[in-house]
This record gives structure tokens, sequence and C-alpha cells, in this order.
């Protein structure tokens, strides 16, 4: 029998569901192919944030019918990693990570706040812990708006 210890970059959401720890996450060959997709399911190589690496990337806000009203908030993923944005003014959002600081499944939108579908962890539309599976806020990114334009940038 072929052991196969997965190392680093998976979810370890995944890696509990399929029955231990990431670092005694144990299988065989024919089990491998399933744990690759377990992983690749929790995104795979990405950390806790969801993104590796610098970004920054801007929206039509017209493009999002939820965020034409303040608390309105929207999913406006990037390169795969899912980002919400909150629209908190007239001029002015917050954007958050939607990978759950717990173990990393993707947090929804529950109509002015979020949660999770995994453990229940719920968050304010701040980011904030408030309920549910005990785990941090929501990893927060820096937004500017041009009302111009009417476009949203989102950087970490
Ligand atoms: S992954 Fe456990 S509450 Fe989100």
């Amino acid at each position: 029998m072929e052991r196969i210890e997965i190392q680093g970059g998976g979810c370890a959401h995944c890696a509990e569901k399929a029955g231990t720890s990431r670092r005694e996450f144990i299988a065989t060959s024919a089990a491998s192919a399933v744990a690759a997709l377990l992983l690749a399911a929790c995104g795979g190589a990405q950390g806790p944030s969801g993104i590796t690496g610098p970004f920054s990337f801007s929206v039509l806000v017209s493009n999002y019918p939820a965020l034409a009203n303040v608390g309105g908030i929207a999913q406006v993923d990037s390169g795969g990693a899912p980002i919400a944005a909150v629209r908190t003014g007239a001029s002015t959002f917050a954007a958050f990570s939607l990978i759950c600081p717990h173990f990393g499944c993707t947090v929804g939108i529950n109509r002015s706040a979020f949660q999770c579908p995994c453990h229940g962890a719920q968050f304010a539309s701040n980011g904030t812990w408030i309920g549910g599976q005990r785990t941090s806020n929501l990893a927060a990114y820096g937004t500017s708006y041009d009302a111009t334009t009417n476009e949203l940038t989102i950087t970490n």
C-alpha cells in the first residue's frame, strides 16, 4: 500500500472531511485521486485569504444590482478567489475574502451578513465574526471608489 502525505496548501477542512487531520492525511494511491479532487474543491494551494500575493482589480458597480443601495452585498470574485463587496455609504465600500478563516470553505452571503455553510460561522457585514463556529473575522481588503466611472477597486 502506497502512503501519500499531503503537506501544506490544502484545505484542512477537506482533509478533516476525509477522516483525519491534514498532517495525517494518508491515502492509498487509488484514494489519492479522490483526495486531489477534495483539495481542488477547497481551493488547492491557495492561502487562507484565498489569494496568494498582491492583487488589485476593479469592477463596475452597476454590474452588481445588490450594490445599488447602502448595506448591499455582492460577490465580486477575482481570478477564482471568492470576494464580497459591501456598500457602506454613497461612495464607500468594504471588501472581504469569502474564504472562511475556520477551515477554508467558501462563505455565503446571507441577506445583509455572511454565513459559512460548513460549520455555521456567521459574520456581520463588516466581516466581524458574530456567531456559530468560533473563528476569526473575514480577511478585509482595501477599497477605493471612483464615482465618475462608478468603478470599485479592491486591493490587498
Ligand atoms: S469552514 Fe468551518 S465554519 Fe467555515
